[in-house]
């Protein structure tokens, strides 16, 4: 299999980038906490917060590359299909993009803000800065994370009742080793 994508395929390294991603992201939601600020920036659970961040920043590293990467990759084309479907397809994974972007940015933010510093990969802190959006930031970071989780679920099962129901390529152009469809 090419690093590159084909018309019918996305190329491995396109493929590696979104399921690493979904495993990341799935991984930090289930080591996600809530609750007041001095139960998720406690000492007892510094562990769990840090290896929630570092899943998170992985997921945003991993967004810039895979984006910088598309200029050069070639996408696959969509099999037929009813043009509300393909513009609902192409607005999820719009969708994605852009939380992938917001559910990271949106926890940087509400942590610096209200009063926390930031620590990347447990190799430095960064922050706190002064101001008074923390807790709302905080908050939208935990809603969005949510909905990141919820909206990937659906993708997966639009993805899945193309293989299974309309057996078109869809599916088998994402996950390596399934037979192509038409
Ligand atoms: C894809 C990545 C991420 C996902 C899916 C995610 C998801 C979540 C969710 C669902 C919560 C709320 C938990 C609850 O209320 O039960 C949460 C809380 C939190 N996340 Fe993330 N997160 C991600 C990345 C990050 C990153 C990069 C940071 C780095 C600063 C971070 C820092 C936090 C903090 C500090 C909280 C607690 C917020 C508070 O209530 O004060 N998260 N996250
Ligand atoms: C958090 C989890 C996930 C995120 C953020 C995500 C995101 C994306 C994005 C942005 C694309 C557009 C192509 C690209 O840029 O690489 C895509 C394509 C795709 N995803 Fe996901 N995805 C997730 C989970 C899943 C799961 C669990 C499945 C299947 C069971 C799946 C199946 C697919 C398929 C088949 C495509 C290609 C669709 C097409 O070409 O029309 N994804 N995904």
């Amino acid at each position: 299999m090419s690093l590159s994508g084909t018309t019918t395929r996305y190329g491995s390294l396109a493929q590696a980038f979104h399921w690493l991603t979904a495993l990341l992201v799935l991984i930090a939601f289930l080591v996600s906490e809530g609750g007041p600020p001095t139960r998720v920036y406690s000492e007892a659970r510094a562990p769990t917060l840090l290896l929630h961040e570092s899943l998170g920043f992985t997921v945003f590293w991993l967004l810039v590359i895979r984006l910088v990467w598309r200029l050069f990759d070639r996408i696959p084309e969509a099999p037929p299909m009813p043009a509300w479907m393909e513009v609902a397809s192409k607005a999820t994974h719009w969708a994605l993009c852009a939380l992938l972007f917001a559910v990271p940015a949106t926890a940087m933010l509400g942590a610096w803000f209200g009063g926390h510093p930031v620590t990347f990969y447990g190799l430095g802190a960064i922050g706190p800065f002064s101001g008074t959006w923390g807790a709302p930031l905080a908050e939208i970071h935990g809603t969005l994370g949510d909905i990141i989780l919820w909206l990937a679920g659906l993708h997966a099962a639009a993805a899945i009742f193309h293989h299974v129901i309309l057996r078109d390529r869809v599916l088998s152009q994402m996950l390596p080793g399934l037979p192509k469809v038409r």
